[in-house]
């Protein structure tokens, strides 16, 4: 049995002052899974001590949320990790101590790597593991601690929810991740080695995150995962619920007036999630949905599963459900093999389609994905010349379809203060930036707005009051 004394009340220890509050300076790149994953490493750290700084020079803490999605995305983090080291070498000169860490995609695939690359790294740590920061920071304190495991827990469990004021302070939109890793292994992709298996978060955790969520005011919601029309996660029924039922759901939650998804693969896109499209109001009319390429033999040789006619047949139902829906994409010029007449079949499938919006990449061949050891790699003048030419017409369609809005009255939510005083700015249902002439106390409404203008890359409304009532 344990002896307990009991302390006469003069004599109890004075109590510990709480050590005192550290900076962090956190970095991400890529996706918006990253952006999320960053948050969640802010909060993780909060009652560990941190706060956040924008200003390198003062951070105690910096954590880089890496990419390495393609090569350039990750040789900017060793450039980058240059000047982190400069940072530390000044501060240590001040007498003050730096951890440098670095997590993410970079992290899980390079491991210990990148701490023989560069000394002033103390901790690599992978996008399964952050939720251990607190006690790896401890242990990096002693030597460099490389974490890339991928653990049996769900980290889900481990993290930390935000404080209200923390949750208003990041806006009305946000992200919640629902589904993470891929299991599909297109043979250009990095993304199933660094983020790991296909995983679905339970229904209810989702429910209770996007519930805190929108008790803090938040009122459009976009679900996450590299997979994400790929949701199979438990429900609270005990069945297996898919995306459109997780959406169905979500949509129910009092405040949540939009939903969005990404990133989705075509062969995912069911029946039911295309009806959500048609019978959910909550969920945009806007689809993110990577094609590629548009020639058949590039999409077997990158393994997409899934051939042009399929793409085609997905988009025509899509279209037939929520007409007014739109379509964004991502492409890939220069994959091993393709000639020109591949390339030209891409051209003919984006002006057969049409897209709002989409995101073009030279093929970047990465280590450890079939891919790269592909027998007839494209010269690199020959992608950019290719990606030149796909980005203008993919700009293109972007403008024509910013200009088809133009006299439309479109939903807007207010998201914050516009460009010039007076202004507020928020999205449409395509996410375009609206700049409106209209008091700030409308910030977190969804209103009429009628597009009177566009500039590059964002639209010009006014309020139109007599439509409240309709939206
Ligand atoms: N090279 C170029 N682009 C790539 N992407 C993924 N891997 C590569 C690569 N190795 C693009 C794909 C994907 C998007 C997130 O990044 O278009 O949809
Ligand atoms: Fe990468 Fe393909 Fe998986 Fe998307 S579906 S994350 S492109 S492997």
């Amino acid at each position: 049995m344990t002896e307990t004394i009991d302390l006469p009340v003069e004599a109890a220890p004075e109590p510990q002052t709480a050590a005192p509050r550290r900076k962090l300076f956190i970095k991400s790149y890529g996706c918006q899974m990253n952006a999320y994953d960053a948050q969640k490493m802010t909060d993780l750290l909060a009652p560990a001590g941190f706060d956040e700084t924008q200003n390198l020079d003062d951070a105690d803490l910096v954590i880089l949320n890496t990419c390495h999605i393609r090569e350039r995305a990750a040789e900017k983090i060793f450039s980058e990790l240059g000047k982190v080291r400069e940072v530390k070498t000044a501060r240590r000169a001040r007498g003050r101590t730096t951890q440098v860490v670095v997590a993410g995609c970079v992290a899980q695939a390079e491991g210990g790597e990148i701490v023989r690359r560069q000394k002033a790294v103390d901790l690599v740590v992978g996008p399964q593991n952050y939720h251990h920061l607190p006690e790896l920071l401890r242990r990096a304190e002693v030597a460099p601690v490389i974490d890339t495991d991928f653990p049996v827990e769900d980290k889900f469990d481990f993290l930390v929810k935000a404080p209200r004021h923390v949750t208003q302070a990041r806006g009305v939109a946000a992200f919640v991740t629902v589904q993470e890793g891929c299991d599909k292994f297109c043979t250009f992709c990095v993304v199933p080695y660094t983020r790991g298996a296909e995983v679905s978060r339970p229904v209810e955790k989702i429910v209770a995150e996007v519930a805190d969520l929108a008790e803090a005011g938040v009122r459009e919601i976009t679900l996450l995962g590299q997979n994400v029309n790929a949701y199979h996660g438990d429900g609270p029924d005990g069945r297996v619920w898919s995306l459109a039922k997780l959406c169905a759901r979500l949509a129910e939650v009092p405040g949540i007036a939009r939903l969005r998804y990404m990133t989705s693969h075509p062969n995912d896109m069911d029946a039911d999630l295309i009806a959500a499209h048609r019978d959910l109001p909550a969920l945009m009319p806007y689809l993110h949905l990577p094609v590629q390429s548009g020639a058949d033999a590039i999409l077997a040789s990158m393994n997409r599963k899934h051939d042009l006619a399929a793409y085609r047949d997905i988009v025509r139902r899509l279209r037939d459900a929520c007409p007014d829906i739109a379509l964004s994409s991502d492409f890939i010029v220069g994959f091993p093999g393709e000639s020109d007449a591949d390339f030209d079949a891409t051209l003919d499938l984006v002006r057969e389609i049409t897209f709002a919006s989409a995101f073009s990449f030279k093929y970047s061949p990465r280590p450890g994905t079939p891919g790269a050891e592909m027998a007839d790699q494209v010269p690199d003048a020959v992608k950019v010349a290719r990606l030149a030419v796909l980005q203008e017409l993919l700009d293109a369609q972007r403008l024509a379809f910013h200009q088809s809005l133009v006299g439309r009255t479109l939903a807007v939510l207010f998201e914050k203060n516009g460009r010039h005083a007076g202004q507020i700015a928020g999205r449409s249902p395509y996410l375009q930036p609206v700049q409106v002439e209209a008091p700030e106390a409308l910030i977190g409404q969804i209103l009429p707005v009628e597009i009177t203008g566009l500039a590059s890359n964002s639209l010009f409304g006014r309020l139109v009051p007599e439509e409240t009532q309709r939206l």
